[in-house]
């Protein structure tokens, strides 16, 4: 049984039937997914939902793929870690990581692109497409190969070479475009029109953005059906943290999370590419575009298409956007390796640096719940840490000389 119903714009309320539409024909707003709530509340059930499969597909009739067989990688259904080290060095007893990094191509893109994947298929689109930081490529081309739909990657110059390997090896057509990534995007935009693909994050917009709610899904479930005090959310788009607070917001309307207080919702953002801090800084409600200029190439967007839900989202759940510099990245990085043994991306790096800057500042009493997203993996942006690690200790192969140069012993014979 299908419980989306149908498209809703932000801005002005249209309502448009469920189709390959992602802005209003009245006001060029975004369209969002309306779902079946009352249906929902009597159907569906935690117990129910606690007896299917470990992945995002788990939570499908707050999906919008309906009844056809969804493109199914096994993403999802991450591991909620508690921090415990971590937390005691933050003055936080009830510190959480959600490790999205532990999807199938290691970011929480995984989600998004199987839902959009999804779809296009639905809408019998000829080929699959993205404008990407890195991690969209990654995702989109490893679903489109198991789809077996061609895909187009558009990405801008100066990615991590790690993340254009792990693109490239699925087999799309990777298209490297001369500027940044909003140059990258506008021509997406461009291409949409003349092309019947799917677009995943622009002309399937609606349905992509989706499975990011899932985070919120999850986080919920994993602490036995609470919702977290806080949350740290890394923002590019802003699409990431607009959809946990609506899936904590559906999860309330489906009566599957009590009342109870609301979850402050805060963003995270490098200094070097900062609009949504900006504004929200400034007290502004409209979000400047910035040039990037950050080693946290996945969160590099410097015009973002959801920036000023996300501004609106933080601020209305009491929630802050806090920034941190690149070396703070760098040194965050490494925190959350020697602490918690998580080797995360420069995007985690920021999630973490912010999670730490406002424990210091004393944004969380020591009891409340807090979650930090920690949305991609280490392997892919290497070069963050390159040079700034420990080396090897390099040795022959004897015992004495393991106790001289390793340990330090003055050999005695
Ligand atoms: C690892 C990682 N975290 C967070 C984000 C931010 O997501 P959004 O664009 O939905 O704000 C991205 C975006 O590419 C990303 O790659
Ligand atoms: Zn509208």
């Amino acid at each position: 049984m299908a419980f989306a119903q149908k498209l809703v714009c932000r801005e002005c309320g249209t309502e448009y039937p469920l189709g390959p539409h992602y802005v209003c024909e009245e006001c060029f707003g975004p369209l969002e997914v309306h779902y079946d709530y009352d249906k929902l509340r009597q159907t569906l059930g935690a117990s129910e939902i606690a007896r299917r499969p470990s992945t995002l597909w788990r939570y499908r009739e707050l999906l919008p793929v309906g009844d056809a067989p969804p493109v199914d990688m096994g993403a999802g259904f991450t591991p909620l870690v508690r921090a415990e080290n971590l937390g005691r060095r933050l003055g936080l007893r009830n510190l959480y990581l959600k490790n999205d990094a532990a999807n199938p191509t290691h970011s929480f893109k995984d989600r998004a692109v199987s839902v959009a994947v999804t779809m296009a298929r639905q809408f019998d689109f000829e080929a699959a497409a993205c404008p990407s930081t890195g991690n969209l490529a990654n995702s989109l081309a490893a679903h489109a190969a198991k789809a077996s739909i061609p895909a187009y990657i558009f990405i801008p110059r100066g990615l991590e070479r790690a993340k254009i390997l792990s693109t490239a090896v699925y087999g799309p057509t990777v298209v490297e475009v001369d500027g940044t990534y909003d140059d990258v995007n506008r021509l997406c935009t461009e291409l949409a029109d003349e092309f019947r693909w799917a677009f995943v994050n622009v002309n399937l917009r609606p349905y992509y953005s989706e499975g990011a709610k899932t985070l919120a899904f999850e986080v919920v479930e994993q602490l036995g059906w609470r919702a977290p005090d806080h949350v740290i959310v890394p923002i590019a788009s802003g699409n990431l943290l607009v959809k946990i607070d609506k899936g904590l917001d559906e999860l309330r309307r489906v009566g599957l999370l009590d009342g109870g207080p609301v979850t402050r919702v805060h963003g995270a953002q490098p200094a070097g590419c900062a609009p949504v801090a900006d504004a929200f800084r400034r007290g502004a409600d409209d979000v400047k575009p910035v040039r990037p200029d950050t080693i946290v190439k996945s969160l590099a967007i410097g015009n973002p298409a959801d920036g000023i839900y996300a501004l609106q989202t933080v601020r209305s759940t009491g929630g802050v956007v806090e920034t941190v510099t690149d070396e703070e990245v760098v040194e965050s990085i490494r925190l959350l390796a020697e602490t918690e043994g998580l080797f995360t991306e420069t995007a985690g790096g920021v999630t973490t640096g912010v999670l730490r800057r406002l424990a210091e500042a004393g944004a969380f009493r020591p009891d409340e719940t807090v979650v930090a997203y920690i949305t991609g993996m280490g392997l892919k942006t290497p070069e963050a840490v390159d040079g700034v690690l420990k080396a090897p200790v390099r040795i022959p192969a004897t015992v004495r000389a393991f106790e001289e140069k390793v340990l330090g012993r003055v050999a005695v014979s």
